[in-house]
């Protein structure tokens, strides 16, 4: 996917679910293109500003002190009207009003599925950068935000842990990923959870009382079972109700960790694949790649076409599911 298309002017944006390290990827874009003699121009609330024409111009100085900053400098948002022919109509209008030659998505898989429908319509090259906390995108080890999404999960599951042990209850921490287990797993073995359920497995409950008696009988009188919000028995309070009518004697109690895993200053892992990111992104455009998404896979950098990254598979690493399972023991 390559456009011989000469680029002097792009526009950014964040588009979704907004994802700690959005900030320091605009600045690498910013700054990098700069370096290239190259205009960037700011969109504001992803495709809906591009509908309604809140773009503005950003130089080096307005993207600094920001890199350290969660949320996006941005701001984002879901645009069902970009999803209808006559929005990307209007938003192709912004674009060629201020004369953009090409764009830098940066988003999940919505942000990418407005990308192709844009690009099946115009004639401007896109090149997309991963920022979820999901992981969820084929194409990539790691998308933007996942490693601080998994630190801050992490952090609030050990100050269950605390508490926990403290009066032996069973708790059952929900944390986000919408279809993806990978902030389940990762959050759980790191926590040292007891049991981690996740969309990706089928799991049982008969299974998760295996696993619970099997801690109890070695003298663990507590436990922190981490659920995905995907999880296809359902969420945490379902869980603990549907073991709860299997084995009455825990005390059980449920937190939903919820938005708290979206924000926060972003780890330095999350900073330097924003920066990398960023980075090779405008690298792609001057070398005239269009509407793919830019990633990081074994430590190099890759173009995968927006529909694969969209459409594949990303599997969870089995092996991970087996040890945080041992681990528990
Ligand atoms: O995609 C990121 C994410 O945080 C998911 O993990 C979650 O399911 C969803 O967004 C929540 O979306 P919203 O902030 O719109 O409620």
């Amino acid at each position: 996917m390559t456009t011989t298309k000469i680029i002097k002017r792009i526009a950014v944006f964040t588009s979704g679910g907004d994802a700690p390290g959005m900030n320091a990827a605009i600045r690498a874009v910013v700054r990098t293109a700069t370096y290239h003699d190259l205009h960037v121009y700011g969109i504001e609330r992803g495709y809906q500003g591009m509908i309604d024409g809140k773009i503005k111009r950003l130089e080096t100085s307005h993207v600094g002190n920001i890199i350290h900053r969660g949320g996006t400098i941005l701001k984002t948002a879901r645009s069902m009207e970009f999803m209808t022919p006559e929005g990307r109509a209007k938003a192709h209008d912004t674009l060629v009003a201020n004369d953009i030659d090409a764009c830098v998505a940066i988003g999940g898989n919505g942000t990418f599925t407005g990308a192709t429908l844009f690009s099946k319509e115009y004639d401007i090259p896109f090149i997309g950068i991963p920022g979820t906390i999901d992981n969820d995108l084929y194409g990539t080890d790691l998308t933007i935000g996942f490693d601080t999404a998994i630190n801050t999960a992490m952090e609030a599951a050990d100050k269950i842990r605390d508490t926990a042990d403290s009066h032996d209850r069973l708790f059952f921490v929900e944390v986000m990923g919408r279809h993806a287990g990978f902030i389940a797993l990762h959050s759980g073995i790191g926590s040292g959870a007891s049991g981690v359920l996740i969309p990706e497995n089928s799991d049982s409950v008969d299974d998760l009382i295996i696993q619970l008696k099997k801690s109890a009988k070695r003298g663990k009188p507590f436990g922190l079972v981490i659920v995905a919000e995907g999880c296809k028995l359902g969420g945490a309070e379902e869980v603990a109700r549907l073991i709860k009518e299997k084995i009455n004697h825990y005390d059980t109690k449920i937190t939903i960790i919820g938005h708290l895993q979206r924000g926060g200053s972003p780890t330095c892992i999350d900073r330097v694949l924003a920066s990398r990111l960023g980075y090779e992104s405008v690298n792609a455009l001057i070398a005239g790649k269009s509407n793919v998404m830019v990633g990081i896979l074994n430590n190099k950098v890759s173009y995968t076409p927006f529909d694969d990254a969209i459409a594949k598979d990303k599997p969870i690493n089995k092996e991970l599911m087996k040890m945080a399972e041992i681990l528990a023991l």
